[in-house]
């Protein structure tokens, strides 16, 4: 069956994979616009970028009660066994590790990450995933940087890229990203959870599709798509 991800709002994705199911960033019981809450989410894997409170904040409650495998790095992998969870996948910036539905690498990203009692929270970063089907790129929170150039040279079929401007890159530099990336399709994540990063993705939209080769797939929150 083919690869489906589904926009639970900002920078939370539930991906179906090869019969599994990962969520990315669970952000979902204190989020104004997640269609589900934490209790409702069945997954065999939790993807952690960063330490912060619109990634993390489901991320315990989420694992613990699938019995699911958090894949972070290092630092949040060991606060998150502190909150009970048993099964976690540590990794750093560059690595890369081979699990049931495919491989997972760590990138680079230009954050920061503290986690909500202060802790370290290591270094931020994203997720390309390699899957039986294509390649996805979870840029997750960052700046935009030039590196996005070599991890564009793996071939991605589909880039999940912030716009929401203020704490990420906006609609912009979303763009440059996109010219450097090379998708095959690009949708935009990270954005309208509230005010302060509201975005009209129309003029975004046409961007894309004025300058650069990549299909822009916006969903909303709750929206499916397929890779
Ligand atoms: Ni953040
Ligand atoms: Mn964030």
């Amino acid at each position: 069956m083919a690869t489906t991800l589904r926009w639970l709002g900002h920078g939370c994705w539930l991906v179906n994979t090869a019969g599994k199911t990962l969520i990315i960033d669970p952000f979902l019981n204190d989020s104004p616009t997640a269609p589900v809450k934490a209790d409702a989410v069945k997954a065999d894997f939790v993807l952690v970028s960063h330490g912060h409170f619109d990634h993390v904040a489901d991320a315990a409650a989420v694992a613990n009660r699938n019995d699911a495998t958090v894949v972070s790095n290092y630092e949040i992998c060991e606060w998150l066994g502190k909150k009970g969870v048993k099964n976690t996948q540590p990794m750093n910036l560059g690595g890369g590790i081979d699990l049931p539905f495919g491989r997972v690498k760590l990138t680079i990203a230009h954050h920061s990450s503290v986690l909500p009692d202060g802790s370290s929270g290591g270094n931020p970063g994203g997720f390309l995933l390699t899957l039986a089907d294509g390649t996805i790129y979870f840029a997750c929170d960052t700046a935009l940087f030039y590196d996005m150039k070599l991890i564009g040279a793996a071939g991605i079929d589909l880039a999940v890229l912030p716009i929401g401007d203020r704490f990420t890159m906006g609609p912009d530099d979303a763009v440059e990203a996109v010219k450097l990336l090379t998708p095959r399709k690009v949708v935009p994540s990270h954005f309208n959870t509230w005010p302060p990063i509201a975005q009209d993705t129309a003029p975004w939209v046409a961007r894309i599709k004025a300058e650069t080769k990549a299909e822009p797939i916006v969903v909303a929150p709750g929206g499916t798509i397929t890779l």
